[in-house]
């Protein structure tokens, strides 16, 4: 097997999503905490060859599929899960994992042993360095974020505006102007993150209004900030792993106390100084969003649907301008509280069943996305987990205390009544995978475990994939002394800005960044 330290990565392309600076260097020491560590680090790498992962890969990514009318169920939907999560789920990692340290200052410390930014859900991804240091990003007076051209497409969205773009001369992409150029990647991404401007905007006024004076831009930069932190815990960690999972980790939550009183259980994420990125998050459980995404989209009830890559005609790629009756309607994709029809071109859209399958379009990446073979983001995982060292999935299990799932259960494919049928094994790939499955492919397929024969049940990750991404978000905002968990545990969302439940989910942070 390749070491972690000797392998060549799969991809070092610049600037997009899944660059991962210092991951390739994750060292074993029980005392390194650099940017990037190991939370299982007396486990062995998992032994594979390059040969039977791409073959696994294949296996992994479905066949062409025309797409299913709108006016049809589509069996590789999860119930459980709106379109809109994934989404926001990448928006999440990017938060997480930018770092808006010069590339210069990156370029002397290749291998990130030193640590410019610890990962913290601070919206860097959003504010950059800030309006001193990155003042194109910001409106004159220091305290709006600037925003792009207007969209159309969704009459409920009359101030709609997209990313703030260069002009280039020519046929050169307009690329954004944000604070980490990931966010540009699709066009969803791309309006979350415009999306995320506006919020910022409306916690100005609001604030401004409110107090009768404006608000400084820390002022408002934190109240963001906790708004946001309060929706990944509140809102998107219980959809992706459910609230046993939360709950466990934070008995807060059940109990309805503080976590001064009932403190986060981690058992298996303990970063002792700061916070840092454990490979099996983000080369392997964080990944699970690749098979939550759908083949194609409907941005709003007016514009025609789109895929999300294609090599032979229009799609919601990103890394530059798009059509501007693109703008998004999130009730499309967040659920509103006034759910639309089941069917038909105004219900919200599902997410796919994160299970052992991707939809075709991640076979064949674009080139903005994937610079180097192999373009199949399935391959690219696999691949990418076995030089990194991971552990495989049952070494992982047996570890948590979990029984690890029996080879004859382990099955490559889609968790739907039409397909289950014809799903191989693992094993059927290669025997080496005989109690020895890759730990992205493992937290997908546990996932997979919860159907049951029925299209409609909901499904989200299992014990070992919501374990390690309900204690990495969890042990990650419980390091950050700036959190909302360590500054201010008893802080609550504004009222005004709640639903008329009282919740505030991301459907309720669109909401109020519409206002702007
Ligand atoms: C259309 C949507 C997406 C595309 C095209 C995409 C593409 C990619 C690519 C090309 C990589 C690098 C693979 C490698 O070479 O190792 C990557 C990494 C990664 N992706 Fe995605 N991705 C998408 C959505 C998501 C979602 C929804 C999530 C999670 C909810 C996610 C989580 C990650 C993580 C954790 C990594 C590892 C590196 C990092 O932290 O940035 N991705 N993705």
């Amino acid at each position: 097997m390749l070491t972690a330290a000797a392998a060549a990565p799969v991809s070092r392309s610049s600037g997009r999503h899944g660059e991962v600076r210092g991951a390739r260097l994750a060292p074993r020491s029980s005392l390194f905490e650099g940017r990037f560590g190991r939370m299982f680090r007396t486990l062995p790498g998992a032994e594979f060859d390059e040969a039977i992962l791409t073959a696994l890969g294949a296996a992994m990514t479905a066949d062409p599929d025309p797409p299913t009318p709108e006016t049809q169920a589509d069996p590789e939907e999860n119930t459980g899960i709106s379109a809109g999560y994934t989404y926001f789920g990448q928006f999440i990692d990017h938060d997480l994992t930018f770092d808006p340290a010069s590339s210069l200052q990156r370029e002397n410390d290749p291998d990130a042993l030193v640590d410019y930014r610890t990962p913290r859900f601070d919206l860097d991804s959003v504010y950059g360095r800030g309006p001193s240091d990155q003042p194109y990003l910001y409106r004159d007076d220091g305290l709006h974020m600037l925003l792009g051209d207007p969209l159309t497409g969704n009459a409920g969205d009359p101030k709609a505006r997209g990313l703030p773009r260069n002009r280039p001369e020519g046929a050169e992409p307009a690329r954004a102007l944000i604070g980490d150029p990931r966010n540009d990647e699709n066009v969803i991404v791309s309006q979350l993150q415009a999306s995320m401007l506006r919020f910022h905007n409306r916690m100005v006024d609001y604030l401004a209004q409110k107090d009768g004076a404006s608000p400084s831009f820390d002022e408002a930069q934190r109240m963001v900030r906790w708004h946001y932190q309060w929706v990944v815990l509140h809102d998107f960690l219980p959809t992706i792993v459910g609230w046993d999972t939360v709950n466990a980790v934070l008995p807060s939550f059940a109990h309805h106390t503080s976590i001064l009183r009932d403190p986060p259980q981690l058992k298996f994420f303990k970063p002792q100084k700061e916070g840092f990125i454990p490979i099996e998050f983000s080369a392997a459980a964080y990944r699970f969003g690749h098979s939550m995404v759908r083949p194609i989209y409907r941005l709003n009830a007016t514009a025609d649907r789109l895929p999300i890559f294609s090599t032979s005609g229009p799609s919601l790629a990103g890394f530059g301008a798009f059509p501007s009756n693109l703008g998004i309607d999130w009730r499309l994709f967040f659920d509103f509280g006034n759910r639309p029809p089941k069917l038909g071109p105004t219900r919200i859209q599902p997410a796919y069943k994160p299970d052992t399958s991707l939809v075709n379009p991640l076979g064949s990446l674009p080139h903005s996305v994937a610079s180097d073979p192999p373009p199949s983001l399935a391959q690219r995982n696999l691949i990418r987990g076995w030089r990194m060292g991971l552990p495989s999935g049952q070494a992982v299990a047996a570890q948590m205390g979990f029984d690890p799932i029996p080879d004859g259960k382990l099955i490559v494919g889609k968790a739907d009544v039409e397909d289950a049928g014809d799903n191989k094994k693992l094993t059927d790939i290669s025997p080496l995978f005989s109690e020895n499955a890759p730990l992205w492919y493992y937290v997908l397929a546990e996932a997979q475990q919860q159907f049951d024969g029925n299209d409609a049940t909901p499904i989200h990750l299992g014990p070992v994939g919501g374990r390690i991404v309900a204690e990495v978000i969890v042990g990650l905002m419980a390091a950050d002394t700036h959190s909302y968990l360590r500054q201010n545990p008893n802080f609550q969302p504004f009222e005004d800005f709640r639903s008329s439940s009282g919740n505030f989910a991301i459907a309720d942070l669109l909401r109020q960044a519409l206002e702007a």
